[in-house]
């Protein structure tokens, strides 16, 4: 086998901790399954790095990364040193733009037996994607401040959307949900107050749907979508969403299915003309980073989503399986979902499962 070439960045906080977490987990994916992994180990895109060098990457980043298979992403940033905007716009949001990874793919299922926030749901009610958009929209570099320091101080940040980015994100989505049981799509908007940019995505959702006939589909505005992602959990499949609205969504669903600490997230070129790039949705966690604490599955989840873009589905779908058995365990569940074991523990445990599956 073809070992696949990954480039591995733990960046600040948690993400230290739950990377290699993440390893252990393909390391046995690796003895149980005909694949192989090479990993090259990164220390840029840190808040570390910044502090040593005034800036977060080198600048030959791009050429360091551009020929791997896939990059294997912690958590970046530390408000405590340094400005997020400086570290996010110096890291990650590089990452997304020049990769062009823009397809952010987010999962929100609740487990069986953890137990949903919102009163009687159980496993089933709650199991969507969100489908992200990774490049544009509210994330736009086009804007700037005048007159700084006076009275007329005025500052501005443009939306941009351009044809290409919002129609390339509608049929990732689109056709996502084709390929799922209940084929159905949820289009996120707010064209009643943003009055020029959101009726064109709403625009461009018509028109993709014309071209997936057995594909449901309805929109909603955002403020009264993300009621429903708490009173109606169960009405969703896929969701769409522009950059902003699609961030605040992803925390929102999982955040329905016990905690933040288990979603995933692949920030994906589906071209494959660059590296996609897989990290929980989840930040560095300042509040709890250093005590052994932070939940590992975001992390693992998010290996399994790299294992199946890799084309390595069988092993993924493994890992995804072990998750679900451990986390049924009381005794497996770090403090976030209210049990007493340790990420290290957790791990060992996913590992365990998995080597017992199949
Ligand atoms: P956060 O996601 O880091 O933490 C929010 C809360 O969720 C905290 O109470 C934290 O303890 C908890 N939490 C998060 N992951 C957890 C896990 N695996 N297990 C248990 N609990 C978990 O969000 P924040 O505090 O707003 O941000 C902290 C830093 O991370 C900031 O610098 C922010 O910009 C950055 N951030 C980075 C990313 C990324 O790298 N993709 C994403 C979000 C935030
Ligand atoms: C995420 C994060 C980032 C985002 C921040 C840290 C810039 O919240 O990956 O969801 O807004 O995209
Ligand atoms: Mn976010």
């Amino acid at each position: 086998t073809n070992a696949h070439h990954i480039a591995v960045i733990p960046d600040d906080g948690i993400g230290k901790e739950v990377v290699p977490e993440g390893l252990r987990v393909l390391k046995t994916v690796s003895e149980k399954f005909d694949c192989a992994f090479a990993f090259d180990h990164f220390d840029f895109a840190s808040c570390d790095y910044y502090l040593k060098h005034g800036q977060m990457m080198p600048d030959d980043w791009k050429a360091l990364l551009g020929d791997h298979d896939a990059i294997f992403f912690g958590a970046v940033g530390w408000p405590d040193t340094v400005p997020d905007h400086i570290s996010l716009w110096g890291s990650l949001i590089q990452f997304r733009r020049e990769f062009d990874q823009y397809v952010n793919l987010r999962a929100a299922r609740l487990m069986p037996g953890v137990s949903s926030p919102l009163a009687n749901r159980g496993p089933g009610d709650i199991d969507f994607m969100i489908v992200r958009e990774n490049t544009e929209g509210e994330y736009s570099s086009i804007g700037g401040k005048i007159f700084p320091g006076t009275e007329r101080e005025v500052v501005m940040q443009e939306t941009v959307m351009t044809r290409t980015g919002v129609d390339r994100i509608l049929r990732f989505a689109f056709d996502l949900a084709q390929r799922r049981e209940k084929k159905h799509l949820t289009s996120a908007t707010k064209s009643n107050g943003i009055s020029i940019t959101m009726p064109y995505w709403d625009e461009r959702v018509e028109a993709m749907a014309a071209n997936f006939p057995d594909v449901r589909w309805d929109k909603y505005h955002i403020d009264i979508l993300a009621a429903h992602f708490v009173q109606h959990p169960d009405w969703f499949d896929v969701v769409v969403a522009s950059n902003l609205f699609g961030d605040i969504l992803s925390d929102l669903g999982p955040a329905c299915t016990g905690t933040i600490g288990i979603a995933p997230a692949g920030n994906i070129n589906p071209e494959r003309e660059f590296p996609s790039l897989f990290e929980p949705v989840h930040g560095s966690a300042p509040d709890i980073a250093g005590h052994g604490i932070a939940n590992p599955v975001e992390q693992i989840w998010a290996a399994a989503m790299m294992l199946d873009h890799l084309g390595e589905r069988d092993a993924a779908a493994a890992v995804v399986s072990a998750i679900e058995a451990v986390l049924a365990e009381p005794q497996y569940r770090t403090p976030d979902l209210g049990g007493p074991a340790k990420t290290s523990e957790c791990t060992e445990a996913i590992c365990r499962a998995l080597r017992d599956i199949g």
